[in-house]
This record gives C-alpha cells, sequence and structure tokens, in this order.
C-alpha cells in the first residue's frame, strides 16, 4: 500500500494559532502567520509547513519517490478546519412559532414554563424514528461542513427517558462512523425536568445518577455530562451533584451556565474544573476571576443564542483581558439559535462583542479543540496534528471578519482527505 501524500501549495496566507490552548490575554492574539505557504501532508497528517520555499526544499531532500497529489491554493487562505464545541443538533421537529412569540415580547423562560420550549422537541423526539433522526443530524452536520466545520460535539437532551437519550447517543456515535467529520457525544438528561418527575427536580437528577451514569460509563456512549444550571430547571445543588457523581464515574463534564440568571454556575465549573463552562451572559467579574485564575475550563460563548434570545452579549472583552481562555460555538437548536452559521457568529464576536479577528479565529480553533479536550491532535496547523483544514477564497484571514456574514469556504479537508 502506498503512502497517500498531499502537498498544498502557494497559499497566499496560512493563519493558525500555536500551542495547545490560547489563554491570559496576549496569547489569544499568538498566531502565526505564513504569506505564501505550503502545508505537505501524509496518511492525513501535517508532515511539514512554512513558506513554499523551505517545504519544497524539504520534499526534494525526501528519499520518498512515490506519487503527491498536489493542490494549488494561489489566492487562498488556509486556517485549521473549525470546531464547534457545542450543539443540539439532534432532535424533531421545530419551533417557528415560539420564535415568532418572543419577537412579540414573550421570554425563553415564560414559554419553557408554561410547557413549551425544550418539551417541545421531547415531545417530538420521543416520537420520532431513529432513522428520520439520523438522517437530519447528517443533513445539518453537512450544514457546518460548508461553513468550514470538521469537528462537532453533539449533546442527546431531548429524550429525558431512558429509551430516548440512549437512542440519541447511540445515533451519535453512528454519526461519527458514517461521516467524514469527528463527533463527540455529550450526555445532557439534564437537559429539562420530563413531565414524569414533574415538580421533582432533585428525584430526576437522582435517577439520571444511579440509572443513566452507569449505563453510559459501562457503554462509553457519551465523552461529557453537561446540565443546563439556570433559573426554574435545574439549580447549582443539583448541578453540583449531577457533575460530582458524573466525574465519579469517569467522564469530563460541562455545565450550561449563567444563560438567563446567574445561579453561580461558572464558579461551580471553575471549582470542579469542568473542560468547559458555556453560555457565561450573566456572569459576574469575581466569577471572571475565578475562570481565569483558578481552572483549566473553557469559556466557550454562544453569540447566536444571545442574538436569538434578545439577550445581552457574554462579556467577551472582560473575559480576555481578564486571561480567560475563550471559545465560540452555535449551540444549534431548534429553541433558543436554530443556525449552525459561523459567518453570523463571527459577526457577532467581532462587531458586538468586540474581538479581534486574532481572538475570534483562537476561539474557534485551538481553543474550541480545548473545550473537547482535543487540542493535542486538531486545533491549530501544526507537524504532527491532523491536517484537518480550511481553505477561504480570500488572502487575509482576516476577512472573516471584514467580508461580514459571507461564507468563503471553498474547500475543506478532513484528515488530509478533501470532502467538500
Ligand atoms: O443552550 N439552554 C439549554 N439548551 C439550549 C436550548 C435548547 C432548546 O431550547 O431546545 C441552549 O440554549
Ligand atoms: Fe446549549
Amino acid at each position: 500500500m502506498g503512502m497517500n501524500r498531499v502537498l498544498i501549495e502557494n497559499a497566499a496566507q496560512i493563519a493558525t494559532p500555536i500551542g495547545t490552548c490560547a489563554k491570559r490575554g496576549k496569547q489569544m492574539n499568538g498566531l502565526r502567520l505564513i504569506e505564501t505557504g505550503s502545508i505537505y501532508i501524509e496518511d492525513g497528517v501535517i508532515q511539514q509547513i512554512g513558506p513554499s520555499a523551505s517545504v519544497q526544499q524539504y520534499l526534494h531532500e525526501s528519499e520518498n519517490q512515490s506519487e503527491i497529489y498536489v493542490i494549488d491554493a494561489s489566492g487562498q487562505t488556509l486556517i485549521p478546519g473549525l470546531i464547534d464545541s457545542h450543539t443540539h443538533l439532534m432532535f424533531a421537529g421545530e419551533r417557528l412559532d415560539e420564535f415568532c412569540q418572543r419577537l412579540s415580547g414573550a421570554t425563553y423562560m415564560a414559554i419553557m414554563a408554561a410547557g413549551g420550549g425544550i418539551q417541545n422537541t421531547v415531545r417530538a423526539t420521543r416520537l420520532a424514528d431513529p432513522g428520520l433522526l439520523l438522517n437530519e443530524s447528517k443533513r445539518r452536520l453537512s450544514e457546518m461542513l460548508r461553513f468550514g466545520v470538521t469537528t462537532a460535539e453533539i449533546k442527546s437532551g431531548y429524550g429525558l427517558d431512558e429509551r430516548t437519550e440512549l437512542e440519541e447517543l447511540t445515533l451519535i456515535q453512528q454519526l461519527n462512523q458514517d461521516l467524514d467529520m469527528d463527533v463527540v457525544a455529550t450526555f445532557l438528561g439534564a437537559h429539562a425536568i420530563p413531565l414524569e418527575f414533574s415538580g421533582d427536580g432533585d428525584g430526576y437528577i437522582n435517577w439520571i445518577i444511579n440509572t443513566m451514569l452507569p449505563k453510559i460509563a459501562a457503554t462509553h456512549l457519551a465523552e461529557y455530562v453537561d446540565v443546563f444550571c439556570d433559573q426554574g430547571v435545574f439549580t447549582l445543588k443539583q448541578a453540583e451533584r449531577l457533575l460530582s457523581a458524573a466525574i465519579d464515574y469517569g467522564f469530563k463534564i460541562k455545565i450550561h451556565a449563567d444563560e438567563i440568571a446567574n445561579l453561580g454556575g461558572a464558579t461551580l465549573a471553575a471549582k470542579l474544573n469542568a473542560t468547559s463552562a458555556d453560555h457565561l451572559l450573566r456572569i459576574t467579574s469575581a466569577e471572571i476571576r475565578d475562570l481565569a485564575n483558578r481552572s483549566r475550563t473553557i469559556a466557550t460563548l454562544l453569540p447566536c443564542t444571545a442574538f436569538c434570545l434578545q439577550e445581552e452579549f457574554a462579556p467577551a472583552r472582560q473575559m480576555i483581558d481578564s486571561g480567560c481562555a475563550v471559545s465560540l460555538a452555535s449551540d444549534y437548536n431548534p429553541g433558543s439559535a436554530y443556525t449552525c452559521s459561523v459567518p453570523l457568529m463571527i459577526a457577532l464576536a467581532s462587531v458586538t462583542m468586540k474581538m479581534t479577528p486574532a481572538e475570534i479565529l483562537t476561539a474557534l480553533t485551538i481553543n474550541a479543540a480545548a473545550a473537547i479536550d482535543r487540542a493535542d491532535s486538531i486545533g491549530s496547523l501544526e507537524v504532527g496534528k491532523l491536517a484537518d483544514i480550511v481553505f477561504l477564497n480570500v488572502p487575509d484571514y482576516r476577512y472573516m471578519v471584514y467580508h461580514t456574514g459571507m461564507n468563503d469556504v471553498v474547500r475543506v479537508m478532513k484528515r488530509g482527505k478533501v470532502v467538500d
């Protein structure tokens, strides 16, 4: 069997973060920029990256005579494959009416308290055929791929019963096998209190801890456990109980914190060393310091959700200036953010949240990789990392913010293979 060799040459620019995770202010801007650059790949792994002349030199000196597949990237910019570290994209049914109700002044939590919201999607998902769930999820992932996303996290959480939650997690594993994208599974049984446990959040958390965690741990169906810690959903105490139990079972943890109200979820994340704390719209200055100084927890911001819920945006500037490692994700779901648009996310992160182009690229790549504990294999273009590469039809990565709302992705490579 011959080795699979690929050379991408003469890119106008290669833009990539360096290192394993950018934390503490200035390092958020630690990009490596290569003008007229090339990348040489063997069997899906980057072997050489640098100015085109030096990569050429490396290949001349190599003894390897087998054929090389050459891709001309003139006029284009190469960036690492993007990572969407927070999605709820496996669901049935949509919630168009709720979006319109919110436009007329209803709040997300009022709709949820009246029996709509997540419960609406749970009803539809429990009834859905698994084949449909799988195909719709594939379609959504292929939408993401067109924006340059090569790795995605997917949460369960629209079953809230044993059969449907296990089914969702099993289907997520199936996606990982069927598609070129890499998919990471998170168990979000604690997404809402199901009707079967109405008014008994403690009882539901007990059931998750005693029945679900051991099953999911034994079958390795999920890598992460997450919880929606917010007003009217799960309390800080319930979140701590669940996440501590999850850690004991060997799971890594994430938390939905401060999306609607501040319950102290960010501090809990820092205390338990969660891999990520997500949303953080209502985070306080003291909690920002906790995340920055007392943890390795990534602060994952979801601007499309703040936008669609008409909420105030997370204080990205203050977080980065305080030394937090910030990542960005879509939150793709039928309720609070029915979009996986990377250009929209970037527009909000730049113009509204005042993140710099370098910070945004870092947040979508190396820090997003750290948010799913993959920063040693993806999230930057470096020798030894996977050749997950996005080709942009622009000469400078800063067009990602400048070319507002546009999708300039012309080619996507996953593990050295062109997939879109
Ligand atoms: O992150 N907050 C909880 N989960 C999602 C919303 C899910 C839904 O509304 O269906 C979120 O916003
Ligand atoms: Fe979410």
